[in-house]
């Protein structure tokens, strides 16, 4: 069979993929190692392909785009691109795509159970249990959580992901969900569950629970410093499922120290992979979890099949499925 591209995997990713992208008539080579490849080692490996399948831990820049000129599809296995240089693979005429749609609900599933663990203070409470700590119910609980039903729930970014997690709340829970969307107006979510859209600042004022579901883009890099801790809700616990370095890591460390807000619960953090340490050393209502929000067996599988199909229809000359810069197929 005529081979129509050559592939590089930046990860291992679920063998029937691989599969089916050879079966397309690709050849494939796939980063076999348990190591994040350098951008030197990515590459290297990738300057002579044709299409590269890469994680949001692989940053795509001017530099990466200019030494792989062979390039032609990147194909991100996650939603969000804040990892690629979009601006240039436009310039150089790389197609980008995602995996939207398919991971929605598994994160939302994650920001929840974050928001409840957090509330009830679960991993507090299963250390006292594994350490043999209990020894008696008492009315007076050492991990005394708060309740989630009937209470407030902010929404940063009613995309997809954020109009799942303000159904699951209000759903579920009974709780009023108000959300703050720059761009857009949810009516149909304003009629299903009675969301209020509210300015950035009330939201902040009245959210018990605030789940953040923005993208990272230069708008949103940094939203959440002092200046926001200082005005947020005292009883407030703060979710992140989404990128980051939306939030200043250090400032959230201070302000659950100085009472400014109840606690945490982070997926996303400001540096990955590392954790932030003074984030690490507060346990009451903070919870902390490394990047899960899609890890579940179905809905990785989903986003590795995704990635190939985007690949294997970028390299056949097709629109792929979920390009994200289809203003350059119009230039080609
Ligand atoms: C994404 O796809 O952007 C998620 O963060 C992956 O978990």
């Amino acid at each position: 069979m005529k081979t129509i591209g050559d592939i590089f995997i930046s990860r291992r990713i679920f063998d029937e993929y691989i599969k089916m992208l050879e079966k397309a008539g690709h050849n494939v080579e796939v980063n076999d190692s348990s190591e994040i490849l350098s951008k030197k080692e990515l590459i290297r490996n990738t300057k002579n392909k044709d299409g590269l399948i890469c994680l949001l831990n692989d940053k795509i820049d001017e530099e990466f785009l200019n030494a792989c000129s062979n390039l032609r599809v990147v194909a991100n296995a996650a939603v969000g691109y804040d990892n690629i240089d979009l601006e240039t693979a436009n310039e150089k005429g790389v197609i980008v795509t995602n995996t939207p749609g398919v991971l929605t609900d598994t994160t939302a599933d994650l920001a929840f159970t974050l928001l409840m663990s957090a509330a009830r203070r679960i991993p507090e409470a299963d250390n006292y249990s594994r350490e043999g700590k209990y020894d008696g119910w008492e009315l007076m609980q050492p991990h005394m959580g708060v309740d989630i039903h009937g209470k407030t729930l902010g929404i940063l970014g009613m995309g997809r992901i954020g109009s799942a997690v303000a159904r699951r709340g209000a759903a579920g829970f009974e709780m009023d969900i108000i959300y703050h969307d720059k761009y857009s107006v949810k009516e149909d979510l304003e009629k299903e569950i009675e969301a209020e859209r509210v300015d950035f600042e009330d939201l902040l004022i009245r959210s018990d629970f605030l789940s953040i579901h923005t993208p990272l883009t230069e708008e949103t890099e940094g939203m959440f410093k002092m200046e926001e801790f200082r005005k947020i809700n005292s009883n407030c616990i703060l979710i992140n499922a989404a990128r980051g370095p939306i939030v200043d890591e250090d400032d959230l460390a201070q302000a659950i120290e100085e009472g400014e807000l109840r606690g945490a619960a982070v997926d996303t953090f400001e540096n990955e992979p590392k954790v932030n340490p003074r984030l690490a050393n507060l346990t009451e209502f903070v919870v902390l979890t490394p990047h899960i929000g899609s890890a579940s067996l179905e809905t990785r599988r989903e986003m590795a099949r995704l990635a190939a199909i985007n690949m294997i229809a970028g390299l056949e000359g097709k629109k792929p499925p979920n390009i994200v810069n289809e203003e350059i197929l119009s230039g080609k």
